[in-house]
């Protein structure tokens, strides 16, 4: 196996990496309330700048999209410039760095939007689980199904981040159509009972998804548009499947190969659980789209070797290690132990087990 390969070199659309290993987002909730990035986020990701590519945390496209206090936001002039110093440092460290957009959808409660409205979702069906509210954690709020005349101004939320994000100097953006969220709750039929152009067959459950890439590629190119899927995942929403998991996100990954974005980004088989588990060709799924394919979920030093190695994946994006390992490359190229990082420091807090790990680590 050549070993080699996952420390090279690598260009996804027009984005060029140092290297195969990509920082997945993380979602560390240490913004403040108005969803603006405080300096520790400077540190942060200018600790791991020598990941090939760094996708930062999912951040709010609009008030609407907002599901869980503390996130980060990507729609006013203050976010967009606490999140500049954060672009220039992993620049300055030699890195890339591209932004996450994020709507939630139904993934949110009343007290975290305007006038503690309802959540938006394709139909008005509330999610399991539960969101991070300033109150604590509770479960999602019943959202009201967006009207048709709706879906404009929420592809304009999507193009406004998207410029938001390029004055704020990232390399990128990757649109999350992933884990449960607004865009997923449109392509699962599962989530989306419309019988409007956006509901009903794969057609019109894709179309929402291809109209907001067709939008931010407005603003980026395609070449530098990314795209997050999770098509086996249930864990956050507790999110039922599509019928037919495979025929839709063929159909779909097919149409963003033939918009030339610059990767697919995939959260094989379920998240936070085996990524073996189920029955999903992500081969096919990667022929299908033809472009640059990011691979994810729960890869370790070998798996990724082999992966790369093999050509079965461009690029491997790595979540939980890059939290307590910001020189997780360095680690993996000398094969040196992983520092296992306390979920407890996961999302909210300081510093301490965010950009210092001095307490566990003496402990
Ligand atoms: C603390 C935490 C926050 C996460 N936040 C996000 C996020 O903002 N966006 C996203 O698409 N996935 C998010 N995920 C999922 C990760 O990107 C990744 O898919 C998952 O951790 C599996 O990869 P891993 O096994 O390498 O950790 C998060 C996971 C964790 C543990």
């Amino acid at each position: 196996m050549n070993h080699e390969t996952l420390f090279s070199p690598a260009r996804l659309g027009a984005i060029e990496v140092a290297n195969r290993v990509a920082m997945a987002p993380l979602t560390r909730s240490r913004a403040d309330t108005d969803g603006v990035q405080t300096p520790l986020a400077v540190t942060y990701y200018g600790q791991r700048a020598s990941a090939g590519l760094i996708i930062a945390e999912a951040t709010n496209i609009s008030r609407q999209g907002r599901g869980y206090a503390y996130t980060p936001g990507i729609y006013t002039d203050a976010h967009v410039a606490a999140w500049k110093p954060v672009t220039d440092a992993v620049h300055e460290a030699g890195g890339k760095i591209v932004l996450q957009l994020w709507h939630v959808g139904r993934m949110s409660h009343a007290s975290l939007q305007a006038n503690g409205a309802a959540p938006v979702a394709p139909s008005a069906i509330q999610a399991g689980g539960n969101v991070f509210t300033e109150q604590g954690f509770l479960p999602p709020s019943t959202p009201r199904a967006l009207a048709t005349d709706e879906i404009p101004g929420l592809i304009e939320d999507y193009r406004h981040a998207a410029q938001r994000a390029k004055d704020a100097g990232f390399d990128g953006i990757e649109v999350h159509a992933a884990n449960g969220y607004l865009l997923e709750q449109f392509l699962r039929d599962s989530t989306n009972h419309r019988d409007d152009r956006y509901g009903g067959p794969i057609e019109n459950r894709a179309r929402l998804i291809l109209e907001v890439v067709e939008a931010v590629a407005g603003v980026w190119g395609a070449d530098r548009v990314g795209l997050r899927l999770s098509p086996l995942s249930t864990a956050i929403g507790d999110t039922p499947l599509d019928s037919s998991p495979m025929q839709t996100h063929i159909y779909l990954a097919r149409r963003l190969g033939e918009l030339g974005i610059a990767y697919l980004h995939v959260v094989e088989g379920q998240l936070h659980g085996d990524k073996d588990a189920g029955d999903f060709d992500f081969q096919a799924l990667r022929t299908a789209f033809g472009g640059a394919y990011i691979a994810n979920n729960g890869y370790d030093r070998p798996t990724a070797l082999e992966a790369t190695a093999s050509g079965r994946a461009d690029m491997v994006a790595f979540g939980k290690a890059f939290i307590g390992n910001p020189d997780l490359v360095a680690r993996l190229r000398q094969n040196r132990p992983l520092f296992d990082a306390p979920a407890s420091a996961y999302f909210g807090g300081g510093a301490e087990g965010y950009t210092e790990f001095s307490l566990q680590k003496a402990a």
